[in-house]
Order: C-alpha cells, then sequence, then structure tokens
C-alpha cells in the first residue's frame, strides 16, 4: 500500500478464477474498466466442469483457489463462476480479503432491466439445483417470476472452441425453447461460460430478449468498493498472468479469441494443492 498525495493505492493485483476459460468474459471487462488494476486469472482445468459436482466438492475447489490466489498476494478475488459463487453464497467461511461472488450483481442487473419482472435464467446444474438466481432475485424483487434452465451440454462446447457450430446451435435451441414460451423478458447468462455463446443465443432468442451476464455487473461492484475505501486502486497495471491447473493446449487458443483484442500471455501451469495442503 503506497500514499501519493492523499489518495492510497494498493498495487496488488485482484485474482479470478473459473473451471475454465469461462471466467475470462469477466476478465476481459475488467481490463477493458480498470486500467490501472492487475489480475492474475487461475482456470481450474484439471479439475473442469464444476457444474455437475456436488455443493461439497465445489466448495472444496472454491476454498483450495482462493487459498491459492492468496499465495500470489492478491487484495481481492472474485469467483468468476457461477457455480462455485452459489457455494460461496451458501457458505460461512470468512476469507481475509474481499471476495465476490458473480450472481447477486447478476441478480441485480437483471431486475433492472425487466420491464415484466419475469425473468429466465440458464446455468449449470449446479446453480439451477441450488437456485441461485431465483433466490438472489426474489431477496431484491419478490414478486418477480423466475424460470429456470439447465444447460449441461453449453460448457463443453466453449472449451472446445465450437461457438460458431451447427451443433451448438441446435443444443442452444432444445435448451431455450421451453424458457422462451414463458413470457421472459430478460435472460441471465448464469455462467460464466455463456457469454461465449451471446451471438448464437440471440439468434435464437430474438433481439427483443434482453441478455444479462455478470460481467458488467460485478465492474461497477468493484467501482462502489473503490469508492467507498473497502479497496484501494492499483496505481499502475502490470502484466496479466493467466494460470491453468493442468497443461491445456487448447485453452490458449480459445482463451486469445475470447480475450480479443486484448493479448493474452503464456499460460502458467500451477500445481494448487501446494497451496492447498498448508490450510
Ligand atoms: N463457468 C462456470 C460457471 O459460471 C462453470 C462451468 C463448469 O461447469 O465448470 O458456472
Amino acid at each position: 500500500v503506497s500514499t501519493n498525495h492523499s489518495i492510497s493505492y494498493d498495487n496488488r493485483p485482484i485474482g479470478l478464477f473459473d473451471s475454465g476459460i469461462g471466467g475470462l468474459t469477466v476478465l476481459k471487462s475488467l481490463l477493458g474498466s480498470l486500467k490501472h488494476e492487475s489480475f492474475v486469472y487461475l482456470g481450474d482445468t484439471a479439475r473442469l466442469p464444476y457444474g455437475s459436482k456436488s455443493p461439497a466438492t465445489i466448495e472444496r475447489y472454491l476454498r483450495q483457489n482462493i487459498q491459492f490466489l492468496l499465495t500470489q498476494n492478491v487484495k481481492a478475488v472474485i469467483v468468476a463462476c457461477n457455480s462455485a459463487s452459489t457455494v460461496l453464497l451458501d457458505s460461512q467461511t470468512n476469507f481475509p480479503i474481499p471476495v465476490y461472488n458473480v450472481i447477486e450483481p447478476g441478480a441485480a442487473t437483471a431486475i433492472a432491466a425487466s420491464s415484466n419482472q419475469s425473468i429466465g435464467v440458464l446455468g449449470t446444474t449446479a446453480t439451477i439445483n441450488a437456485m441461485a438466481y431465483v433466490k438472489s432475485i426474489h431477496k431484491l424483487a419478490p414478486m418477480a417470476t423466475v424460470y429456470q434452465q439447465a444447460c449441461p451440454l453449453l460448457v463443453p462446447l466453449v472449451e472446445e472452441g465450437w461457438e460458431d457450430d451447427p451443433l451448438t446451435n441446435l443444443v442452444i435451441y432444445r435448451y431455450l425453447t421451453p424458457i422462451l414460451n414463458t413470457g421472459i423478458d430478460t435472460l441471465i447468462l448464469g455462467c460464466t461460460h455463456y457469454p461465449a455463446l451471446r451471438e448464437a443465443i440471440t439468434k435464437i432468442a430474438g433481439p427483443e430478449i434482453k441478455l444479462i451476464d455478470s460481467a458488467e455487473a460485478i465492474v461497477q461492484v468493484l467501482r462502489r468498493d473503490f469508492e467507498s475505501g473497502l479497496l484501494l486502486p492499483g496505481a499502475q497495471a502490470s502484466p496479466l498472468q493467466l494460470m491453468t491447473t493442468d497443461v491445456s493446449p487448447a485453452f490458449s487458443k480459445v482463451a486469445a479469441r475470447l480475450m480479443f483484442p486484448h493479448l493474452i500471455p503464456a499460460l502458467l501451469a500451477v500445481d494448487i494443492s501446494v497451496a492447498a495442503i498448508s490450510t
């Protein structure tokens, strides 16, 4: 922490993690908006997917990933994964630094965007089964109607780089048809992988359905916390660090496409069990 005139700075990076490349959709938005911040991104590719696992297992991953990011000297962690954010919301654990979930900001944005308070949610099985968005929406807007759809096949399609493929369109069509018949006017992309499918989803949902992703919403939450002094801003950005828990050749290719026009650094494969053992 350093002080310049009356402003205090904290040049430590902000950590983010996801099971794979999905959280890069959040990272991209942060990089575009918070120019003086540095970021460390962890893709837990060795244990992907999270969305089909039980809350107890996802909670273990959540703790280990946060523990690992703490060893990277981060000043805050963004859980850039809805499945892990779901578990975080239900967890009693206190962490020594601010830890942000992506669900509450997405829920608030959807409520503000919807004219008829009829909101759809697409998510992984873990997020949908835990009713994470339903609970967060009803906390703020008890009268809102929420329709959910688990879409377990979408994460592997994105990890495979099939964002623009007839097979992906077909799968999206199959998942979206029931939820589009309910009268929703707003649809939450409740998994950080899904913004990669925004175009394909728009093609099927039509332009009148508002698509909500958490990336923009989390930027607003961070700005609020910088203003209130809960977080101190960085003075100057250091190069982005991208880490994965498995050596994943496909990751770099898909990541480069998702992050465009930002350039991505070489991936570093890390062993997070070393950090986890010391907890
Ligand atoms: N991107 C993650 C999410 O937002 C989960 C993907 C997975 O199932 O691993 O839920």
